[in-house]
């Protein structure tokens, strides 16, 4: 059978077409895998804890539930400093048990190193069941 020219350019263009579908199909896949995971994500974005409403002042891992007189606030639990977990009060203040700072009730710093506010965190309050929605991002 004889070769032509022809059928080389004819291959070369089909290769090219395969070639770019194959890389705008694959495009296609990783994108729907992306918005896949930013739902996923968004999903992952609140968090929900009980409510004691008897502790002013409530730890709940990476969260601080304040209660001043019944007005809740809720924050990070990631000192401002160099981000050590808070896990400790003391008659209505939260310490830092790395380097001292003292923060109060509204996420205030009372006490450095420590020079910002904690981070305030948007919540929802479910009276009936008793449980915190925390907003974690966005
Ligand atoms: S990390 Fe909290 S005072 Fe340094």
């Amino acid at each position: 059978m004889p070769y032509k020219l022809s059928d080389q350019k004819y291959n070369r263009r089909n290769f090219f077409r395969l070639t770019g579908s194959a890389v705008l199909l694959g495009g296609i896949y990783l994108w729907s895998k992306l918005v896949g995971s930013e739902k996923q994500l968004l999903q992952k974005r609140k968090i929900t804890v009980p409510f004691n409403p008897n502790r002013e002042i409530q730890f709940a891992g990476e969260y601080i539930i304040v209660n001043n007189n019944d007005e809740i606030s809720v924050f990070s639990a990631r000192c401002t400093h160099l981000g050590c977990l808070l896990n400790q009060e003391n008659n209505g203040r939260i310490i830092c048990s790395c380097h001292g700072s003292v923060f109060n009730e509204n996420g205030m710093p009372e006490k450095g190193p420590a020079i910002k506010p904690l981070k305030r965190l948007p919540f929802h309050f479910n009276s009936q069941t008793n449980r915190i929605t925390i907003q974690v991002r966005g």
